[in-house]
């Protein structure tokens, strides 16, 4: 197998192939022990990302920065509300411009109905490779991460294993629904056995699910899909219960925010953990809202794996950008 992804986009890994996501974890894996050793791995020395926000961060921006200062380049930060592009700069004009001084974009733009679009634009304009830190469909390199630490749980083979993507409530904001909508697109093509949980108004794209269906008669295992919250935790290996917004129903704030009262007793607590497998994990990509989404003690307890989903965001984007910005 030839491998060769200098200057390919990362906006959903369904435009990977499986061979290519593995070659990605294989690199993370050898990238993450050499920082363990404290291994110099400046494969990027001289180059430069621009990461282009539209939306706050705390994760994904310190671990891009981190990233590329590991690789020996560096990492710009690109304000959407503190530069021109509040003014008026198109997307096209970001791909054009920005690619012509670094070597990378990475680009995080969630406002539904725009976002993915917005990125495949400036892409469309760019002469290096985009990567996206988080659209309104997809959010590629959280579940990455996520699924480099099932790997880390449960071995490399997956399949049979049962994950439960379910719908949390939260009263924080009104989520995209790129985690969920990525979380079923990627484990699908690992053979896993894939839970969407979810109450009727808080359903994802059609067109993901029909996806995510696909790839599961392709690889192996099953695509379920629930609407009783308790029955998805019921003999689980993986429980990923977070909180996402009605999209698909309203995107009027208010109605959301009434909407998702009738759910307040969505939380992932340590009776519903019980249900799971003995050995279950917790996965949260964070921020979490807690006592309302989690309880404190499963999210700050012996099976929750939330930190170690957290560092592998670090290794996952030092591996796709060493690989598509060389
Ligand atoms: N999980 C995640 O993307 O975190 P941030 O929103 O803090 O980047």
């Amino acid at each position: 197998m030839q491998t060769d992804l200098r200057n390919r986009d990362l906006i959903t890994e369904q435009e990977w192939t499986r061979e290519e996501i593995d070659t990605l974890l294989d690199v993370a894996w050898d990238l993450k022990r050499k920082r363990a050793l404290g291994e110099s791995h400046a494969l990027l020395r001289d180059k430069v990302l621009a990461m282009l926000f539209f939306f706050t961060s705390t994760r994904t921006r310190a671990s891009f920065e981190a990233g590329m200062a590991q690789l020996g380049g560096h990492a710009m930060f690109i304000d959407s509300e503190t530069t021109q592009i509040s003014h008026g700069d198109t997307a096209k004009e970001i791909g054009e411009i920005i690619g012509r001084y670094a070597d990378g974009i990475a680009i995080r733009q969630c406002d539904w109905n725009f976002g993915n679009q917005y990125i495949r634009e400036v892409a469309a304009a760019s002469r290096v490779p985009v990567l996206n830190m988080q659209c309104d469909v997809y959010h590629p390199f959280q579940i990455l991460a996520d699924l480099m630490t099932i790997q880390e749980k449960f071995g490399r083979d997956l399949r049979g294993k049962t994950i439960n993507v379910s719908y949390a409530y939260a009263s924080s904001y009104q989520k995209p629904l790129s985690v969920p909508q990525s979380l079923i697109l990627l484990m699908t093509r690992y053979g896993m056995n894939v839970r969407l949980v979810n109450p009727p108004e808080f359903a994802l794209m059609p067109d993901i699910i029909d996806q995510a269906k696909d790839n599961t008669r392709k690889s192996g295992g099953s695509f379920e899909m629930m609407d009783d919250f308790d029955a998805g935790f019921k003999d689980a290996d993986i429980i990923y219960a977070k909180s996402w917004g009605c999209w698909m129903t309203t995107e009027d704030k208010n109605e959301s925010a009434v909407i998702g009262k009738k759910y307040t007793n969505w939380i992932t607590d340590e009776r519903r953990m019980s249900l799971a497998n003995e050995h279950a994990i917790y996965m949260h990509c964070l921020p979490a809202d807690r006592n309302i989404e989690v309880t404190d003690g499963v999210i700050d307890g012996p099976q929750s794996v939330v930190y170690d989903e957290a560092e592998n965001r670090l290794h996952v984007q030092k591996a796709a950008m060493a690989l598509t910005m060389r």
